[in-house]
């Protein structure tokens, strides 16, 4: 009898510095885990965390936007694995606030910093997408609470600090998951072949 096949594993690999993207990270986690693939999230920001991507049939990198820049963490890691990133099918979730404003200007800003973690990296992800993020009064410290509740008005978002706000589409995270996992399922062992590796 013939043996199964073990079943795919996709690395999720995410930092989050208030939680938001660790949520998004889980949900991703949830949607390739009820396509039968073998999901594992990894949290970049802890110390030691450097998963390595010839383990994984996919990779899917997570991260947020802070002072106009995704996560050090991220960068660094995504930086040092570009090349085995590149071999086999990966995705980019940027999750920010700007791209919670439904404005050309917004999407054109949360498309040069998904950008620029290209160009700081060297690692082009296939897809890519820009989630809107949360705010998270009940994380954050007095400073960064005021701080926060100044830049949500100036987005027109009068708020109440007591409570959380999550702007995120959630069904357009799970799409973006079975995407993936529909990718992974069109590729057996989802890893291509190294530039030149046919032209012995
Ligand atoms: C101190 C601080 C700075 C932020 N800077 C930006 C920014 O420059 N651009 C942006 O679009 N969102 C910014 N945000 C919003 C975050 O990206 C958003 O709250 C996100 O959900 C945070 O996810 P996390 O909890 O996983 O870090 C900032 C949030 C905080 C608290």
């Amino acid at each position: 009898m013939a043996a199964t096949p073990p079943r795919p594993r996709v690395l999720v690999a995410y930092a989050s510095k208030h939680g938001h993207t660790r949520l998004v990270a889980e949900r991703i986690v949830a949607v390739l885990r009820r396509h039968s693939l073998v999901a594992e999230p990894v949290d970049l920001g802890e110390r030691g965390a450097n998963p390595w991507p010839p383990d994984y049939a996919a990779v899917v990198v997570a991260a947020s936007v802070h002072g106009s820049r995704h996560q050090k963490s991220v960068v660094s890691w995504a930086r040092g694995h570009a090349t085995t990133l590149g071999l086999r099918p990966s995705a980019f979730v940027s999750v920010s606030l700007t791209a919670a404003d439904d404005t050309d200007e917004a999407r054109s800003a949360t498309r040069e910093l998904i950008d620029e973690l290209a160009d700081e990296t060297g690692w082009t992800p296939d897809v890519t997408l820009a989630v809107a993020g949360a705010l998270q009064y009940r994380e954050y410290d007095l400073p960064t609470r005021v701080l926060m509740r100044l830049i949500a008005r100036q987005h027109g978002i009068l708020t109440d600090t007591a409570r959380d706000i999550v702007f995120t589409d959630w069904p357009a995270v799970e799409r973006f998951a079975a995407d993936v996992a529909a990718t992974v399922a069109g590729q057996p062992g989802g890893v291509r072949e190294a530039p030149g590796a046919g032209a012995r």
